[in-house]
């Protein structure tokens, strides 16, 4: 039997935040596993620590106690050097606010990914750059920079970027939050075409029930803990009853 290994496996993962009165459990014992090839959403309400579990998932944020197995490598075990290096390799966020830089138009916040990162060739970056800023509905708006673009087109460069490079994992943390639904459709698409023609794992964070159908599992998450996790259709059937 060809039993698939887990991409990402975390175990018994737990961050507290504050001393004594004011200590509060983000997380609190959370265990999953990702595939390949899919896309999961986590949702939860505000301040249930879903931003705080993907910043440990992702290796940005060091949780109390807990493990970070991912593709065979147990990330918070790693130097800080390494675990830097391992993240630029593998990882693409997008992150709650879009941490564009403020001097670069949307054009370069792409290429550079590409040209410096990854170290495509100049005209490779440029085809692979404009292909995805046109998909995102941005091909008119590659030589504008962050100030004067709208939130929602801020948020479709920051998408873009973290694409660009076909990232083998993407940590999305709200990323249709500034969105009308025909764009974040889109981008909803564009995420799941991700996962399941270039084959990554994907993991978003949402509030919009509408992306329930695209995922492939819906982790909830309440005050730190992960409740059972559903496929789509369990969760249609829960939210009815
Ligand atoms: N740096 C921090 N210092 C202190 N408390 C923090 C910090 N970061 C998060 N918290 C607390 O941890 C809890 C979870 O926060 P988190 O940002 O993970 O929630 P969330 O589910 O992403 O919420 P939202 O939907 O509003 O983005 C909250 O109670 C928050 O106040
Ligand atoms: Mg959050």
């Amino acid at each position: 039997m060809n039993v698939e290994e887990p991409a990402l496996q975390a175990l018994g993962l737990t961050r507290t935040f504050g001393e004594g009165e004011t200590k509060t459990t983000a997380v609190d014992n959370v265990s999953l596993e990702l595939f390949r090839r899919r896309m999961y959403l986590l949702m939860g309400p505000s301040g249930s620590g879903k931003s705080t579990l993907l910043a440990i998932l992702s290796g940005l944020l060091h949780p109390n106690s807990g493990k970070v197995n991912c593709l065979g490598k147990d990330i918070w075990k790693l130097s800080e050097t390494e675990r830097e290096a391992f993240r630029r390799k593998y990882f693409g966020f997008i992150f709650q606010g879009y941490n564009l830089f403020p001097a670069l138009t949307a054009r370069q916040q792409l290429e550079m990914v590409l040209r410096w990162g990854e170290g495509v060739p100049y005209r490779e970056a440029r085809r692979r750059t404009d292909e995805m800023l046109s998909l995102l509905g941005l091909g008119k708006k590659g030589h504008l920079r962050p100030q004067q673009l709208s939130g929602g087109e801020k948020q479709r460069v920051a998408i873009g970027r973290a694409l660009v490079k076909e990232p083998v994992f993407c940590f999305a943390d709200e990323p249709t939050s500034a969105l009308d639904w025909a764009h974040g459709e889109q981008v909803v698409e564009l995420l799941c075409a991700a996962a399941h023609e270039q084959g990554s794992t994907i993991l978003v964070v949402a509030h919009d029930s509408r992306i329930v159908p695209y995922a492939d599992q819906v982790f909830h998450l309440e005050d730190g803990s992960l409740l059972e996790s559903q496929s789509p259709a369990m969760h249609a059937l829960r939210s009815e009853s």
